[in-house]
């Protein structure tokens, strides 16, 4: 038996977006604008950091397994605090739930070109990874339904969905779940469910409760403060409870709780990001269709753009990139004739459409 399992040894890593700075020294560029990991382009909410500065002074203490966050969240959504689970990013809460609830002859479920968190994290466990084509660019949820077995435990589902930015609606879901066995376990990704909320056919999944889904949200997003990991997630208390057995005891850590009991807080913060993300991704969108791009309507903070071939894609990020604009090439989430764009400032937006309108004259010619 070889010390590295072969699951591993052949498993790629998650490769996050570029940072600025290793773009900057690499390419010798003064000024770089990041539009790869669907970051805040506002920056972080004020109330978080002023939250945050205010624990600085106890950090010689142990943090409390996010006692407090739970409790502010568990009111706020009206909810028990044995029905909350708070972890280090939604993705920490995700690696508990892959360690906590599958066993090796268990079956992973999802689309084809899943966000690739969940893609590296499934498939470090070394069970099997199991797909559907997209319908349209959105989950094929009656497929999916389709291909539930004897072994399947997790159907994840993101939405709004990374990388298209595409929703699925109340109805759609709710004719899905009826065909989910009580005995598989639902993630309800709901990275961005704030940019997504006020579409009328969107199921917000706090307005009704099942016993296996399990709902996850994040701080990153519309709160901009992915830096410092801190997600949340809601479900049945009885999974919740096994999920707080695995979770290491101290997460999150006592700066990333605060961070979150102050971002609950900011409603001026979350209006100002909703409003810029959706003047943004109207501008985006309808300037990227005039540049004759095949743009997918898009939910979220960000636009998936998608090319005839690959080779296409990478000439735009690569190019892009040498005029100090980083976007996310996605061929590591398996879907190599596409780009995701992150929605920026107005500013950011117009740097970009320039550099793209550079990009394009240059390799049409
Ligand atoms: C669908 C989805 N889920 C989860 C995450 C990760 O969120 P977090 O920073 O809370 O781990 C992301 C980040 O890009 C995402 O797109």
């Amino acid at each position: 038996m070889p010390l590295v399992p072969p699951y591993i040894e052949s498993l790629q890593p998650y490769k996050a977006g570029k940072p600025i700075a290793e773009v900057q020294r690499e390419l010798g560029l003064q000024k770089v604008v990041k539009l790869a990991s669907n970051e805040n382009p506002l920056g972080s909410s004020p109330l978080a950091i002023e939250q945050l500065r205010h624990e600085m002074t106890h950090l010689h203490y142990y943090p409390n397994g996010g006692y407090d966050l739970r409790g502010v969240l568990a009111e706020k959504f009206n909810l028990k605090i044995e029905n909350v689970i708070t972890g280090s990013g939604s993705e920490g809460i995700i690696s508990n739930i892959i360690r906590t609830f599958l066993c090796d002859e268990d079956e992973v479920l999802t689309t084809e070109g899943a966000f690739i968190g969940f893609q590296v994290l499934a498939r470090s466990r070394g069970v099997a990874y199991r797909t559907v084509p997209y319908r349209k660019w959105h989950y094929d949820l009656p497929a999916l339904a389709e291909q539930i077995n004897e072994h399947t435990k997790i159907i994840y589902l993101a939405n709004p969905n990374n990388p298209t930015g595409t929703i699925f609606s109340k109805q759609e879901f709710d004719a899905f779940y009826k065909r989910v066995p009580e005995r598989v376990l639902i993630i309800l990704d709901e990275a961005y469910f704030e940019y997504a909320r006020d579409n009328p056919i969107y199921p917000d999944s706090m307005h009704y409760r099942y016993d296996n889904v399990i709902t996850l949200r994040t701080f990153s997003k519309i709160y901009g403060l992915a830096g410092v990991r801190i997600g949340y997630g809601f479900a049945h208390e009885n999974l919740i409870s096994n999920l707080h057995k695995v979770k290491l005891p101290f997460e999150p850590s006592s700066l990333a709780q605060a961070a979150g009991i102050g971002a609950l807080r900011d409603k001026e913060f979350l209006h100002r990001s909703l409003e810029v993300n959706s003047r943004g991704l109207a501008f985006l969108t309808n300037s990227l269709r005039e540049l004759e791009l095949d743009v997918v309507p898009s939910e979220a903070n960000f636009v998936m753009v998608t090319r005839e071939r690959e080779e296409d894609a990478m000439t735009m990020y690569n190019e892009l990139l040498k005029l100090g604009v980083i976007i996310r090439p996605l061929k590591a989430f398996g879907l190599p004739n596409c780009v995701r764009i992150t929605i920026g400032t107005d500013e950011e937006n117009r740097f970009l459409l320039d550099g793209l309108k550079k990009v394009l004259s240059k390799t049409l010619v």
